[in-house]
């Protein structure tokens, strides 16, 4: 549409100067230190959907941090989208690793480079600016709600009550959301799939204090060494996860899924390159495509014990602890999973060590239909600014809300994402391409339109 285009066209520059000035304030959700910024940064979305034309605005408090809300109802007869995405990013550290600061935004051949670029500040913003785009030339063809928390990186607890009590306000067709990767500008995909999560903390502790290494090792087990042990002992020598149990639900997709998913296109050279390793790795008879789609995998986040400052200290610790988490695909239940995993795991635990094992967050898989009205429409939104089909992959992340939408609201999601997986989310030097930016810009209003057109042709 050519008014979109033109009025993009004139924006350009604000839309981009806008965006940065949301990248610079710190809404870090997972540090109390940042409580002010989450704040502020809530207060400056409602302010720019209040720009953009949203009514109702309202920044609305929960036990932790705030979720913006904002609605444009041009026709309650009209199919409505509830547009999601979350305005809080992961710690910027380690510090020193980044080429300028986390919160200073720089342009840099092309990428804008700061927290929360591509994850997700430069997605969802997208939206307002799409939504500014038809708002501003009279061409909103559909109802449009905003919902924007600030605690997606920490779990959405908050969230998942909002929408219990939220039910009516939210009331939609669907729920559209960018905060996904796609394949390339070249090669636009779209995710038709997330992973669920199950997070776990362990704690193994050995003698009641920390001792002399030298009088005392050799003769007590070192929890350090019981914890890398169990540790190890968590994948066999195929990769497969040894947990009992771990497997039973999982979904098996047929051999004609697996050759279409195996069809994207994927280059293991380039791919080992960018990450500056000599092999790729994982469960085997699977490639790195459906190891990272559609099998669940288990993953050491975090490990320490013992000393670790400068210098050296001989100790034999009394404790040493791990963050373990692990995706999972359908069927599997992050419940039932959190508690096979706690089983294993004081089951394989020697008897001279005690292990204290905690679950944290998690969250269901999720699994886009891909004959929706709704998939159309991102199908087809995609075609029309990219001049290609989008290609459907299974993203290897986790939304956790997701799959609460589908059980809280009875909304199915559509996952349109711009980003790339080499942006380096939760990473130094996190960074947005420009391009990829005003792509979204430009997708987003064909999307509203194609889905008011074929949801109305539908019902
Ligand atoms: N945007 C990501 C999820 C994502 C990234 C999905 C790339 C697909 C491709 C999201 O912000 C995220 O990081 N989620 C967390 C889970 C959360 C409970 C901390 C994740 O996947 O680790
Ligand atoms: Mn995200
Ligand atoms: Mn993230």
């Amino acid at each position: 549409m050519q008014v979109w285009k033109d009025y993009q066209a004139e924006n350009k520059d604000r839309f981009l100067d806008e965006l940065l000035a949301l990248l610079r304030i710190p809404s870090v959700s997972a540090d109390s230190r940042h409580n002010g910024d989450t704040q502020q940064c809530a207060e400056a979305v409602k302010l720019r959907l209040q720009e953009a034309g949203a009514e109702k605005v309202e920044v609305c408090q929960t036990a932790g941090h705030p979720i913006v809300y904002g609605e444009k109802i041009i026709d309650p007869s009209l199919p409505t989208v509830l547009v999601y995405g979350h305005y809080d990013v992961q710690p910027a550290d380690p510090l020193e690793l980044w080429h300028s600061g986390p919160f200073e935004p720089v342009i840099k051949d092309g990428n804008i480079y700061a927290r929360g670029s591509a994850d997700d500040k430069g997605q969802f913003y997208m939206h307002v600016k799409a939504f500014e785009t038809m708002n501003k030339t009279n061409t909103i063809p559909c109802n449009i709600k905003f919902m924007i928390e600030g605690e997606e990186e920490v779990g959405s607890a908050n969230l998942g009550i909002f929408l219990k009590e939220n039910k009516e306000r939210l009331k939609a067709d669907v729920v559209l959301i960018s905060d996904t990767s796609m394949i390339s500008l070249e090669n636009p995909s779209i995710d038709t799939g997330l992973r669920g999560l199950a997070y776990m903390e362990v704690e193994v502790t050995g003698p009641n204090r920390d001792l002399h290494s030298g009088v005392y090792g050799g003769a007590v087990a070192n929890p350090a060494t019981v914890l890398a042990k169990m540790i190890a002992s968590l994948h066999d020598d195929n990769n497969h996860i040894t947990i009992p149990g771990f497997y039973d639900k999982v979904q098996e997709l047929s051999a004609e899924e697996r050759t279409a998913l195996n069809a994207a296109p994927f280059d293991e050279e380039e791919y080992k390159k960018d990450l500056g390793i000599a092999d790729v790795w994982g469960e085997k008879g699977y490639s790195t495509i459906e190891r990272t789609g559609i099998r669940p995998t288990l993953e050491v986040n975090g490990i320490w014990g013992g000393y670790t400052g400068e210098g050296s200290k001989t100790v034999l610790p009394s404790k040493a602890f791990a963050k373990i988490s692990m995706r999972l695909v359908p069927n599997q239940d992050w419940h039932e999973i959190s508690d096979l995993f706690t089983k294993h795991f004081e089951a394989i635990a020697p008897k001279s060590v005690k292990v204290k094992v905690t679950k944290h967050h998690g969250g269901s898989p999720y699994v886009t239909p891909t004959d929706s009205v709704a998939f159309k429409a991102a199908h087809k939104a995609i075609n029309a600014t990219f001049g290609k089909d989008p290609i459907p992959v299974r993203g290897g992340g986790s939304i956790p809300i997701v799959a609460l939408f589908e059980k809280e609201l009875g909304l199915k999601t559509v996952l349109m994402g711009f980003g790339l997986d080499s942006d380096n989310l939760h990473s130094p030097n996190e960074k947005y391409g420009l391009d990829n930016y005003y792509k979204g810009i430009e997708t987003i209003p064909y999307f509203h339109k194609f889905f008011a057109e074929m949801a109305k042709n539908n019902g």
